[in-house]
């Protein structure tokens, strides 16, 4: 998530109602709450990678993937039928004109995020455990940027000489070959190259390169996660990027601003306004001929403020969303491939009725990704608040 994008995100939710009290503990809120609404379930369809995201690292620090919590919450996340879980792993560099790229095991904390690395080990033990309990998984590989908050990930590479970018690329290259050995090794099913890198993308003949090198230490599926891009002529990451021919399955971050000039849009409102991003898709795919996922995609139920109490309509609004992504794919004639939804905390006490950040865990959206993946029972939430804070 691009942190200068949040706007987009908050301004889709505007308050209209006074708080209420709701029942989360008795897991009534989230179901009688839905199908209270105006939302009609339609049955479901086959998805082939129904993913779900799973965070520690900045975003769940005080939780990390290890942790007997973080497997209490993996096991959750797997009771939503979900079959694939996206787990991220996150290096650092100083500023977006640095060429070194390094993890940090020592945690920094900064305002908003704490910065740090998920070891070796724990990233081991979550990888085993999600397998155990019948997860697929993908490993991706983030970059942020520690001392330079004008800046985001999307911008590392601007203005770079091709000294820098020879640089830059051999510090990538360790970081992304280390992590592809130990997917080799733990037989993880996708690997993604990199995160929203919209500036280093256009180094078409680095990427090449570094892709000839994993394939050769790893033998599963390979994709790269782009960053969204404008529906007008401008495009993005998304339509710029000229290698997709080069890995498995295209993937998108899809943080595409849609029906944004709707207060509390309908379901079909929103898969009206998915239509053109699905046009895009079925070109890529016919284009690149490869298949396509959704390989980041989620709504804040509410203004992913600290601060910020959210109500009822936030919820179902975030649920309208989470509905109409599904919906909008469920005819559609080229090979898309599913979902990973951002973000599923290792913090099992996450989410719920007092939480406005984009986790689904414990709110309507939930419930909605249960149906859509096939879930059957939910694991009950503990007793407690949660540990980490409200991030995006
Ligand atoms: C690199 O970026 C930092 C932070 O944005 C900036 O202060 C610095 O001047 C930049 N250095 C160069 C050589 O451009
Ligand atoms: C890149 O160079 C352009 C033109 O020289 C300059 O306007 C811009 O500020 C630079 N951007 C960064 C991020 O260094
Ligand atoms: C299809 O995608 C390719 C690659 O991004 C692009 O060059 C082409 O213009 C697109 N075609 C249409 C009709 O959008």
């Amino acid at each position: 998530m691009k942190e200068k994008y949040l706007f987009l995100i908050i301004s889709l939710s505007i308050v209209l109602c006074t708080s209420t009290e709701m029942n989360l503990g008795s897991s009534d809120f989230i179901e009688q709450s839905l199908f209270n609404s105006e939302m009609s379930l339609f049955p479901t369809f086959p998805i082939r990678m129904k993913g779900i995201t799973f965070t520690d690292d900045k975003y769940c620090p005080e939780v990390p993937y290890d942790s007997k919590e973080a497997f209490y919450s993996l096991k959750q996340l797997a009771s939503t039928g979900a079959n694939y879980v996206s787990i991220v792993v996150t290096f650092y560099q100083k500023y977006h004109n640095s060429t070194v790229i390094f993890p940090l095991y020592t945690p920094i904390k900064s305002d908003y995020y704490t910065y740090v690395t998920a070891t070796d080990e724990a990233l081991t033990k979550v990888i085993n455990y999600a397998h155990q309990i019948g997860l697929q998984v993908m490993l991706k590989p983030h970059i942020d940027l520690i001392e330079d908050p004008e800046y985001w990930r999307g911008d590392i590479g601007l203005n770079f000489t091709q000294t820098q970018w020879n640089e830059w690329f051999a510090s990538y290259t360790d970081y992304i070959l280390h992590f592809a050995k130990m997917s080799e090794k733990l037989q993880v099913e996708m690997y993604s190259l990199s995160c929203e890198l919209i500036e280093v993308s256009t180094q078409t003949q680095h990427w090449i390169k570094l892709i000839g090198q994993v394939r050769e230490v790893y033998t599963g599926i390979l994709t790269d996660s782009s960053n969204w891009g404008y529906l007008d002529g401008r495009g993005g990451e998304d339509t710029h990027k000229d290698w997709w021919g080069y890995v498995d399955v295209i993937g998108i971050d899809s943080y595409y601003p849609l029906a944004q000039d709707i207060d509390f849009p309908t379901v079909n409102q929103v898969i009206d306004a998915w239509q053109p991003v699905i046009a895009r898709f079925k070109n890529l795919t016919e284009f690149f001929n490869r298949p396509i996922m959704i390989s980041e995609i989620g709504y804040c139920s509410g203004q992913c403020k600290r601060d910020y109490i959210p109500v009822k309509q936030d919820f179902t609004k975030q649920a309208i969303y989470y509905q109409a992504a599904f919906e909008a794919f469920r005819n559609v004639d080229f090979p898309f491939y599913g979902y990973f939804w951002w973000s599923w905390n290792t913090d099992p006490r996450d989410g719920g009725r007092k939480d406005n950040c984009i986790t689904p865990q414990f709110k309507k959206a939930e419930e909605v990704l249960r149906h859509y993946y096939g879930g059957r029972f939910r694991l009950p939430k503990l007793p407690g608040s949660p540990v980490c804070e409200c991030t995006v």
